[in-house]
């Protein structure tokens, strides 16, 4: 038997190291397959999440189409307070993008107009109370529409909700200031806006300008005033460019 001599070690030494460097390359190789494979899962669960939510806002938007399509003199009535609303919402701190479901909630609004006859929601002449109390239940119907549609989420408190009043004069609750859900604070300014704005059998559409004086004169009784502030913020400008790209 040979003795050992330092050639021995360095050569022992020399192979283990090339064995580990080759084992840690390998595995190098593994951890860049594995990351390799993880951001093709994020991708199509990306593509599938965002495949899902183009397909929940057209069949809302298709829902908000056929309310609308009775009535012909409002247009794209639903379209034009949710691009409002929108904005609103973002002027005002209410993270659209933690709830998506609120601008559902802004096209679905009026849904349970559904079960209101013709015959009482087009009536030239003044309605009987009976007819205004059916009316005013549109708010409670179209929220139990929509009662089981988990992915509609918050955005069926503003179904709900979108007729209450600041000072606890709306329906149907009577909800009062702050227990009134913010989404449906800031739907209310912006549906005020655009029926303010529209042409209507009775009266002409007002400007923006005026359209904003009678907002304003509303704030602390029919409107949050903080909504209110935050509408103020935004410009005719942007209103209008809202308006004309729908
Ligand atoms: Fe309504």
């Amino acid at each position: 038997m040979s003795p050992i001599t330092g050639d021995d070690t360095v050569a022992s030494l020399r192979a283990r190291l090339e064995q580990t460097e080759r084992q840690a390359a390998a595995r190098q190789r593994q951890l860049e397959r594995y990351a390799s494979d993880l951001r093709e899962v994020f991708k199509q669960e990306r593509a599938r999440a965002q495949e899902l939510r183009r397909s929940y806002m057209a069949t809302v938007r298709a829902l908000s189409n056929a309310v609308e399509a009775r009535d012909a003199y409002t247009g794209k009535h639903a379209e034009r307070v949710a691009a409002y609303g929108l904005e609103l919402a973002a002027a005002t701190g209410l993270s659209v993008a933690d709830s998506p479901q609120i601008e559902f909630g802004f096209l679905l609004h009026d849904v349970g107009k559904v079960a209101v006859p013709d015959a009482i929601l087009f009536k030239s002449s003044s309605l009987t109370a009976e007819e205004y109390a059916l009316v005013r239940r549109h708010p409670v119907i179209g929220s139990e529409i929509l009662r089981d549609v988990d992915f509609l989420g918050e955005g069926k408190l503003v179904v709900r909700h979108h007729h209450e009043r600041w000072d606890g004069s709306g329906y149907p609750d009577g909800l009062i200031g702050d227990a009134i859900p913010l989404a449906a604070r800031v739907f209310a300014v912006a549906d005020a806006l655009d029926a303010l704005t529209t042409d209507r059998p009775y009266r002409p559409a007002s400007t923006f300008t005026r359209a904003r004086q009678v907002i304003r004169d509303s704030a602390g009784s029919q409107f949050d005033p903080e909504v209110v502030a935050a509408f103020e913020e935004i410009s005719d400008d942007a209103f209008e460019r809202l308006r004309n790209t729908l």
